[in-house]
């Protein structure tokens, strides 16, 4: 700052001595508000140069290339304004298309509201990019100075003007009966919250469920009620922006009445929102917050708000004696304010409350209820059906082998039942993710893609087993060999996807915790196959050897048979049983998350 200010004072003795040179750094922070340059002649009347963008709409967030044109030039300064009050400040920020001829500059409060050039080298094009703000007005326009040569220029060139849509038609319903403050004033918070009074004197949302306040890795949210108002607590570790909302069901969107923390580094803005779709949240011009104050400490954002329990029905603010859903969010904040969505999925109260009572002390679940069924689903059919049915198939079809159930053998009836079972679960499941995003996810990197193969692996299955040949056809060795593999390679690659799908930031399972059970299982499982393989195969050697030694004892072959088979027995009652395990052990931490 005070350099800068060095090298205008410097640069206005240059201009003194040197009446030729202008500001030939670009370096123009005192044309911020007139747009005008101090060169002693008057601006020239019609204008040459143009500026294009190459949008016509805008949200906040959204880069809009800005083009300016034109017979050569030497200096130029662009700013964006609002249309409707062009003489307000430079609105947005500008980031750079041209390191070399273009430099940016701050006006004002908002950092690289301006663009200017370099030097005076000569010039007909130059681009540049405008980062629409979070709190931007509903229409901008462009404006630009630009210099020919030091005594030729035009001064504040309209531009186009571009229109950000279907902004909520509440901000200019807002009554004028609606007495807000006009000056709110925010102040600072000494001190930390704390969770004392949770569940006895005030609502607390918590999570995890015995967060401290204090603890900087933890969010916390509370409702005391006080007269007709509320005072509100959030606290939690974040860069960017806490954010709690209000909702009617479990999906973002519809209206949803939301409260913003963000940080800008050095304070604490505190809003209020409206989520009408999954997209970016829409922002009330005023706000129905009194007596703000916040904290930003140790990496943890912390704000405190009050808001009248009843508000007026035009600011679409929710009543808060009534039962919602209350979402919290966190993630990062970019450019000009602009909130990014949130980095890790948002807790989810599993119920309906009423913040002002019963009062109570909740937790919720950061996974969405259709992602949990998605999971725990496949869980019972990848760890489970599919795994006791091909052991089954496997290894004991000679286990009973004259008992007969509904008329077909026994090995194959459960196998065929639980294989069935798998396809069912897999099927159902599959199309849950889908129907909570409405569509692909490609956020979820290589689960789905291996998932979808799984699911094609898995419906094809039965298909090939509905057509298989009869035991003695010739074809039959090439069904079991197909059937084989297909059921293999679906079985490894459901290993995979679950390893990959338990980490997704949907349904977050503790790490790593969740790998290393996984590790465990896949050991569980492929430790019992290895030791029926091996007993199967001893017991075909043991056999053998009976034969061979001509006793002919077939007393001595059924018995070891016999023994054979109890051990297969034990084997399985005791694989199904850790299975099980495994399985409840995982459905738990489905359930918890
Ligand atoms: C092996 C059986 C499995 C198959 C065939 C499968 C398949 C799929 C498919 C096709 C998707 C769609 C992604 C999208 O919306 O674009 C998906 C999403 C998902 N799966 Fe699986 N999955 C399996 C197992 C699991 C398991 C065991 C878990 C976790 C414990 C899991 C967790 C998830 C999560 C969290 C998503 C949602 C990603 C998101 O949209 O954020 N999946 N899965
Ligand atoms: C306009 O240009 C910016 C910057 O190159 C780009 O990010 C944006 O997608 C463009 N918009 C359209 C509608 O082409
Ligand atoms: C918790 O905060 C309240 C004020 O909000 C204060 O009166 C109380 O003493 C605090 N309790 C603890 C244990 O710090």
């Amino acid at each position: 700052m005070k350099s800068s200010r060095v090298t205008l004072i410097a640069w206005l003795f240059a201009c003194l001595s040197d009446q030729s040179v202008g500001y030939p750094d670009g370096k123009v922070y005192e044309a911020c508000s007139t747009m005008m340059p101090l060169h002693g002649h008057l601006p020239q009347k019609f204008p040459k140069h143009t500026i294009k963008v190459n949008v016509t709409e805008f949200k906040p967030g959204d880069r809009v290339k800005v083009s300016l044109s034109g017979p050569t030039f030497e200096g130029f300064f662009l700013q964006a304004r609002n249309a409707d009050h062009l003489e307000d400040p430079a609105v947005g920020s500008f980031a750079l298309a041209d390191q070399r001829r273009s430099q940016l500059l701050t006006c004002g409060h908002v950092k690289n509201s301006a663009v200017s050039h370099t030097s005076k080298s000569k010039k007909n094009h130059l681009d540049a990019y405008w980062i629409a703000p979070r709190d931007a007005p509903k229409k901008i326009q462009f404006l630009v100075t630009v210099v020919q040569k030091y005594s030729i220029f035009w001064v504040k060139i309209p531009g186009p003007t571009i229109f950000q849509p279907n902004t909520p038609p509440l901000t200019t319903i807002m009554s004028t009966n609606w007495n807000i403050p006009t000056s709110l004033p925010v102040s600072y918070l000494s001190q930390p919250f704390n969770s004392s009074d949770c569940g006895d004197r005030k609502f607390c949302v918590r999570n995890p469920t015995n967060c401290d306040p204090k603890a900087n890795n933890c969010f916390f949210l509370s409702f005391k009620q006080d007269y007709d108002s509320l005072l509100i607590e959030m606290s939690g570790p974040s860069e960017g922006y806490i954010a709690f909302a209000l909702s009617h069901d479990q999906w973002m969107g519809g209206g949803d009445d939301a409260y913003l923390c963000i940080s800008e580094g050095h304070r604490v803005d505190i809003s209020t929102a409206f989520l009408i779709g999954r997209s970016y949240p829409e922002f009330d011009s005023k706000n129905a917050l009194e007596k703000m104050s916040w904290r930003l400490a140790d990496g943890l954002i912390q704000c405190s708000f009050r808001r009248r329990i009843h508000l007026p029905v035009v600011t679409g603010r929710f009543n808060l004696d009534a039962n919602y859903y209350i979402f919290l969010a966190d993630g990062e904040v970019g450019e000009g304010g602009v909130i990014y969505k949130h980095h890790q999925q948002p807790l989810i109260t599993n119920g309906k409350y009423n913040v002002l009572g019963p009062l109570k002390d909740i937790g919720g679940s950061r996974s969405p209820f259709l992602i949990k069924i998605h999971g725990a689903l496949m869980f019972v059919g990848w760890i489970t059906t599919v795994s006791i049915g091909v052991i089954i198939a496997r290894f004991f079809k000679s286990v009973w082998p004259n008992t007969l159930l509904f008329g077909e053998e026994i090995w194959f009836q459960v196998h065929r039942t639980l294989m069935i079972i798998t396809v069912l679960l897999t099927s159902a499941s599959f199309v849950l993710p889908f129907v909570y995003r409405g569509g692909w996810n490609k956020q979820a990197g290589f689960h789905p893609y291996f998932g979808c193969v799984v699911m094609a692996l898995a419906l094809f299955q039965p298909l090939m087993a509905a057509f298989r040949p009869p035991p003695q056809a010739p074809r039959r060795q090439i069904f079991n060999w197909l059937h084989w593999t297909a059921g293999t390679t679906a079985r490894i690659l459901a290993v995979v996807t679950m390893f990959l799908g338990m980490d997704l930031p949907a349904l977050n399972l503790p790490d790593p915790w969740d790998t290393y059970t996984m590790i465990g299982f896949v050991a569980w499982h492929v430790g019992t196959d290895v030791l029926l393989e091996i007993h199967g195969y001893c017991l075909i050697r043991k056999v053998e050897v009976l034969e061979d030694d001509r006793i002919q004892i077939l007393q001595s072959i059924t018995s070891a048979e016999a023994q054979g088979h109890t051990f297969k027995k034990a084997v399985l009652l005791i694989y199904i049983c850790g299975n099980i395990a495994f399985l409840v052990t995982f459905i738990t931490a489905v359930m918890q998350v």
